[in-house]
């Protein structure tokens, strides 16, 4: 399984791609978690993501491109699901080149199609673990204790960009610079949609049998 999942800030891709990954037995890469642990340890990389995710906006595709080539030659022969990757046409093509050279293609994009009222009230109530990276949500998928993690017991906070602002920027440069995505996979016909609104378990199931589709 080499899949991409794909949709707009609060979809759900991170959900998902963790219980699938685990289920399918291949890596889950997310840049955006790669991105949080960078800032955590405060390496150079970290230091310059920074500046663009408090703002919302995308790391320079140079930087992300270099960062995932690192990781896709161990990923490759294992199978992997990409998490918010790739998020531009240049990232696309970066990503086809390099696995081509390690002989590899991409199967499927899997489009989470969700409404923008609904991205608004996930972002905004959405909790992070900050031992394990288990996503939770204060209303419709909350802790057993507030503040606590089901899965290890660790500290839950808010993203730091996870405010309104930040949020309705988000979705801002999710339409300029992503969404011509769906078109590019489209036409490479590999592109498959599920619809992300519902109960997570509805979601699961019809991710394989969609991803299953076009192969
Ligand atoms: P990143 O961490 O990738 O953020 P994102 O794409 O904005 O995605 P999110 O993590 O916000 O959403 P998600 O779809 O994973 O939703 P989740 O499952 O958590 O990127 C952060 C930043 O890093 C970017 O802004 C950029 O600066 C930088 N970056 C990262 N990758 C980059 C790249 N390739 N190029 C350049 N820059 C990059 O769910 C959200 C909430 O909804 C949770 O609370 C969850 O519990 C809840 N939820 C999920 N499913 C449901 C459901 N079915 N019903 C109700 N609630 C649900």
């Amino acid at each position: 399984m080499r899949v991409a999942f794909l949709g707009p800030p609060g979809a759900g891709k991170g959900t998902q791609a963790r219980d699938l990954a685990q289920e399918w037995r291949v890596l889950h890469l997310a840049t955006g978690d790669m991105l949080r642990e960078a800032v955590a340890t405060g390496s150079p990389l970290g230091r310059e993501a920074k500046t663009y995710m408090d703002q919302g906006a995308l790391v320079p595709d140079d930087v992300i491109i270099r960062m995932m080539a690192e990781r896709l030659g161990a990923a490759a022969s294992r199978g992997f699901i990409l998490d918010g990757f790739p998020r531009t046409i240049a990232q696309a093509e970066a990503l086809a080149r390099l696995l081509k050279d390690l002989g590899q293609t991409l199967d499927t994009v899997v489009y989470f199609d969700v409404s923008e009222p609904e991205l608004l009230r996930r972002l905004t109530g959405r909790r992070v673990c900050r031992k394990c990276g288990h996503t939770y949500h204060l209303t419709s998928n909350p802790p057993k204790r507030p503040g606590v993690c089901d899965a290890c017991g660790g500290e839950l906070y808010q993203r730091d960009d996870d405010t309104e602002a930040t949020v309705r920027n988000r979705l801002e440069v999710y339409r300029r610079q992503t969404a011509p995505l769906l078109d590019y996979y489209r036409q490479r016909n590999l592109l498959v949609t599920v619809s992300g609104e519902g109960p997570l378990a509805t979601i699961r199931d019809a991710i394989p049998a969609a991803a299953g589709a076009v192969r």
